[in-house]
């Protein structure tokens, strides 16, 4: 087998049937909304990694500086032969977990974003040869078979992509992650911490406009894959902190009173002026909050690092 091989778990006939399952059902109902996985086509991805190196988008950076100074403690602890990486994108951040793992032999990379895997896997067997990299294009919120590696494993979900779940799906997805975990392996979790308001917000409406771009590029994908003929114009990027919840929620909010025709769903969505649609919550965290979901899916947090200003932190878990 080449060292880099692309498996597409999902074949493209069920991803466009899920696009249309979530757009039928989200934009039928009240109030409307979207899963933020149809973000992520090329376009979104690229969008994506350009939020990464914004003055205000924050998280990014205080990952990596918490993988910079714990990639060999996370290498010892683990000792992982096989690194399984859940939403990897363009797997920048990895890179400082690749390199502290001396005994890994397969990468694992999982993304619904086909471009992104190409990538990313091309860019990583540059840099180690060795390794085997096998990417799936997965929905890891549905079920993941993972190709026979060795072990042990070392699951990694980072970013803080697990916030962008909501509860009810965060904690069925957790406890798929605690049945993918053999024992002996171990889940290397980011999550993003509860802050002062200002700064939450800012990094989901900064000054260049990115962020707005990046949620009307859900409109594009529906426009593309469906038919649509969302004016993106149309709308307002919103991001607000809901305090109760401790989410940011990215919403489009309608300029003006419009019906959208979707022909790929047979759909007239009326929208009324000011109305407001979800595309993404981006839940932030507590240590005592993420111990608690973790052991609610069995998993045992085992390392909690925070970077030197606390805003975001890594965590290891193991089966409980
Ligand atoms: N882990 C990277 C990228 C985070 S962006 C980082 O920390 O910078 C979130 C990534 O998750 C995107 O690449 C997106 O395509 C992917 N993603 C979102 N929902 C997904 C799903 N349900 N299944 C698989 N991948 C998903
Ligand atoms: C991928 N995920 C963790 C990002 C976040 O911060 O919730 C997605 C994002 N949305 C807007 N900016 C970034």
């Amino acid at each position: 087998m080449s060292p880099l091989s692309i498996t597409r778990t999902l074949p493209a006939d069920a991803t466009a049937a899920a696009l249309r399952a979530d757009v039928t059902r989200g934009l039928t109902s009240t109030p409307k909304q979207l899963p933020p996985k149809w973000f992520y086509d090329a376009r979104g991805s690229e969008l994506f990694e350009e939020i990464t190196r914004l003055p205000e988008y924050y998280p990014t950076r205080a990952e990596r500086e918490i993988l910079l100074t714990r990639a060999d403690h996370i290498a010892a602890a683990t000792g992982a032969r096989t690194l399984v990486e859940l939403g990897s994108g363009s797997s920048d951040k990895t890179r400082h977990l690749l390199g502290a793992l001396s005994e890994l032999h397969t990468y694992v990379p999982v993304d619904v974003s086909e471009s992104a895997l190409a990538a990313a896997g091309e860019a990583l067997l540059t840099e180690h040869p060795g390794l085997t990299v096998h990417a799936l294009v997965a929905d890891f919120q549905r079920g993941l078979t993972l190709p026979d590696s060795p072990g042990p494993r070392l699951l990694a979900f980072l970013g803080g992509t697990v916030g962008n779940l909501l509860p009810e799906e965060r904690s069925a997805f957790l406890r798929s992650v605690h049945d993918m975990l053999s024992p002996g392996d171990a889940l290397l979790l980011g999550t993003d911490l509860v802050k002062d308001e200002a700064t939450l917000v800012a990094a989901y409406d900064d000054e260049r406009g990115v962020t707005a771009e990046f949620n009307k590029n859900v409109l594009h994908v529906i426009n593309r894959e469906l038919g649509g003929d969302f004016d993106p114009d149309d709308f307002d990027h919103v991001a607000v902190w809901n305090a109760e919840r401790e989410w940011i929620e990215m919403r489009l909010r309608a300029r003006k009173e419009l019906t959208a025709k979707i022909p790929g769903v047979d759909l007239a969505v009326p929208f009324a002026a000011g109305e407001e649609l979800r595309t993404e919550i981006s839940a932030k965290f507590r240590e005592d909050g993420v111990r608690a979901e973790l052991a609610a899916a069995g998993l045992e947090l085992t390392q909690w690092w925070t970077d030197s200003a606390e805003r975001f932190a890594l965590s290891l878990s193991v089966r409980g």
